[in-house]
């Protein structure tokens, strides 16, 4: 379960002030499917990054099962981070000298697990997302749907219990996108991974079990649908 109580980010650059986030109250129960929705410029991303222990808020408090996330220093964060939370992104953030297989099982290696396991949940998670017989591949020789996939592999090889992914279908066709999300929502049903994604995408939106809309860095509604 996640806790956002009070949130505010503000940014400075030079003498200008941005409110990116304006006092965000939010609860995510273990399982959610949950799209934020909103403007350029609403927070979505801040957000997002908060939660992911990316960045440090200004007020208000983040917890995940318990645990003030939000006041840890940079160090705990990051091993935090690597522990428990999978991110996705828009640009998918693949390493490209490495192939596939390499993309995915580095997570694990740096979590210290050996090399038999490593294999055997790098081919396992490769082969769920659909790559079987790709993981020898560098993301160049792939397609744009297939580096997502690798991507969303990498972000649940771990098993982590959240994943967050900003705008995860923003770079594919329409097709390709709808088929990401269903990938999802599968692993989200399967595993009881709690997503959270940012959207301009109806589409998403529409696969979501709860929309959340920002707008001007505040909760303007919240539904939750099923
Ligand atoms: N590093 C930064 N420095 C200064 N201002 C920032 C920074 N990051 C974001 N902002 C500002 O904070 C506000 C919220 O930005 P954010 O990236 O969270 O929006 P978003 O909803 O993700 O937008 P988009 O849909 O375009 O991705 C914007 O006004 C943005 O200009
Ligand atoms: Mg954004």
């Amino acid at each position: 379960m996640i806790k956002i109580e009070g949130v505010r980010r503000n940014y400075k650059t030079g003498e200008t002030e941005v409110k990116a986030l304006r006092g965000i109250d939010l609860e995510v129960t273990d399982g959610e499917f949950l799209s934020i929705a909103g403007p350029s410029g609403s927070g979505k991303t801040t957000l997002l990054n908060l939660i992911g222990c990316i960045d440090s808020l200004d007020d208000g408090e983040i917890t995940i099962d318990g645990v003030p996330v939000s006041r840890m220093d940079r160090h705990a964060k990051t091993t935090y981070r690597r522990e428990n939370l999978g991110f996705i992104f828009q640009t998918y953030n693949l390493i490209p000298v490495l192939t596939a297989f390499e993309n995915v099982s580095f997570v694990l290696s740096i979590l210290g697990v050996g090399q038999e396991e490593l294999s055997e949940r790098t081919y396992r998670i490769l082969k769920e997302v659909g790559l079987e017989g790709m993981e020898h591949r560098r993301p160049d020789k792939l397609s744009g749907g297939q580096q997502q996939r690798i991507a969303i592999a990498r972000a649940l090889v771990k098993q982590p219990k959240i994943v967050l992914a900003d705008e995860p279908t923003a770079n594919l066709d329409s097709k390709t996108g709808e088929e990401i999300l269903q990938l999802m929502k599968q692993m989200n049903r399967t595993y009881n991974t709690t997503f959270i994604f940012s959207t301009h995408d109806k589409m998403v939106m529409e696969y979501a079990s709860r929309l959340v809309l920002l707008h001007d860095g505040e909760i303007a509604s919240d539904t939750r649908r099923e």
